[in-house]
């Protein structure tokens, strides 16, 4: 029998390619009376909420000024390189269950909020594209919001990984030029010059160095983007390797899976896409234990830098949880893309516990 649940329409259009989606920012709500947030702090900037929108689904200014107009008050732009790059072909978001080894593509979001498999890719536009519209991102946001810019290195075929180090710090150079208030440097992708399969945040001198040559470059706080770790150990060193070099952390982004269709088949077409990151409401458990573990850590004195906390933070009360933990800010994604609502919805829950 079929099923009457409507697929909700996200505010990026997944049969749709990330080109036409950068073209279309969404027609989002408007609301007309904005209940008040319940006010915080990052970086020394005063905001009205410490809720935000993490680095993807805020394609370009337009995106940007959508979403701050409804509530979120930290704001992702992109992630950017010094090259533009295409995304990969369609299918590139599906709805997936996430199971014990692999996702499997569902055809439509559990009840309790979306999970999808992301195969973009890392697409960018080009620098003069990006460093023009970041400007613009600035202007259109308001009091008591911030801007963060998300940047990710480009190693090039005759490249080395000196020369990966001075292009991360390039792109956040041109990103603070631009206006952002912070940059948040994309850690969590392979490194391309490790002879087995390793993260950049998993090769801490490599991630050391490149925030090390960031920050010497720019004045505006920098932040690291850190992927899951393998234990509570690896996270403590790495963390506290890192801190010297970094403003803060922004953790879990998502966990890379295996992602099949319904008939076992790879869901994402063509070679290197057999796995792809797995993000939304099925990751919180994974993705807040790292987030609370973080926390345990900085309040054990090791350090005191802002704890970004991002990765299943698909409903108002796991992102007051994360928040009464600790995390300097909450940041959603897929919830943002499924339900833009959710800043409103948020801060109506304070003014309701105010009441
Ligand atoms: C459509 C989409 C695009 C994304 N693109 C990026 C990206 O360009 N750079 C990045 O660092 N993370 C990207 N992410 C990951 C998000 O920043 C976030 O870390 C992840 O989705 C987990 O949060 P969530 O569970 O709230 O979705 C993307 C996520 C989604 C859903």
């Amino acid at each position: 029998m079929r099923s009457d649940r409507a697929i909700p329409q996200a505010a990026y259009r997944l049969d749709r390619s990330y080109v036409w989606n950068y073209g279309h920012a969404p027609a989002l709500p408007r609301i007309r009376r904005l209940p008040s947030g319940p006010g915080g702090r990052l970086f020394g900037h005063p905001l009205d909420s410490p809720l935000g929108i993490s680095a993807g689904p805020l394609l370009n200014s337009r995106w940007v000024e959508g979403y701050a107009r409804l509530g979120f008050d930290v704001l992702t732009y992109a992630t950017v390189r010094s090259v533009s790059r295409p995304a990969l072909p369609l299918p590139n978001i599906r709805h997936v269950e996430n199971q014990e080894r692999v996702a499997v593509v569902a055809r439509r979001p559990a009840a309790n909020g979306a999970t999808v498999a992301v195969s973009l890719g890392e697409p960018s536009m080009e620098p003069d594209v990006w460093r023009r519209d970041v400007r613009r991102a600035k202007e259109r946001i308001g009091r008591g919001q911030v801007l963060i810019v998300s940047v990710l290195g480009t190693p090039r075929p005759d490249g080395d990984a000196d020369a990966l180090v001075a292009d991360y710090a390039s792109c956040a150079a041109w990103a603070a030029e631009s206006g952002a208030d912070a940059v948040e440097v994309h850690l969590a992708v392979a490194d391309p010059y490790a002879p087995q399969p390793l993260m950049i945040y998993e090769n801490v001198p490599l991630a050391a160095q490149i925030l090390y040559s960031v920050r010497t470059g720019v004045s505006v706080p920098v932040l690291a983007r850190l992927g899951p770790f393998r234990s509570p150990r690896q996270l403590h060193e790495t963390a506290t390797k890192l801190a010297p070099w970094a403003g803060g952390f922004v953790l879990v982004p998502g966990v890379r899976r295996q992602v099949l269709d319904e008939r076992g088949n790879a869901a994402f077409e063509g070679t290197g896409r057999e796995r792809a990151e797995i993000v939304g409401a099925d990751t919180f458990p994974i993705a807040s234990r790292q987030v609370l573990e973080m926390l345990v850590w900085r309040r054990a004195g090791a350090w005191d830098r802002a704890v970004l906390a991002v990765g299943g933070i698909t409903s108002v009360e796991r992102a007051q949880w994360l928040l009464r933990e600790g995390a300097d800010a909450a940041l959603v994604a897929t919830a943002a893309l499924f339900d833009p609502l959710f800043a409103v919805r948020f801060r109506q829950a304070r003014a309701t516990a105010v009441a």
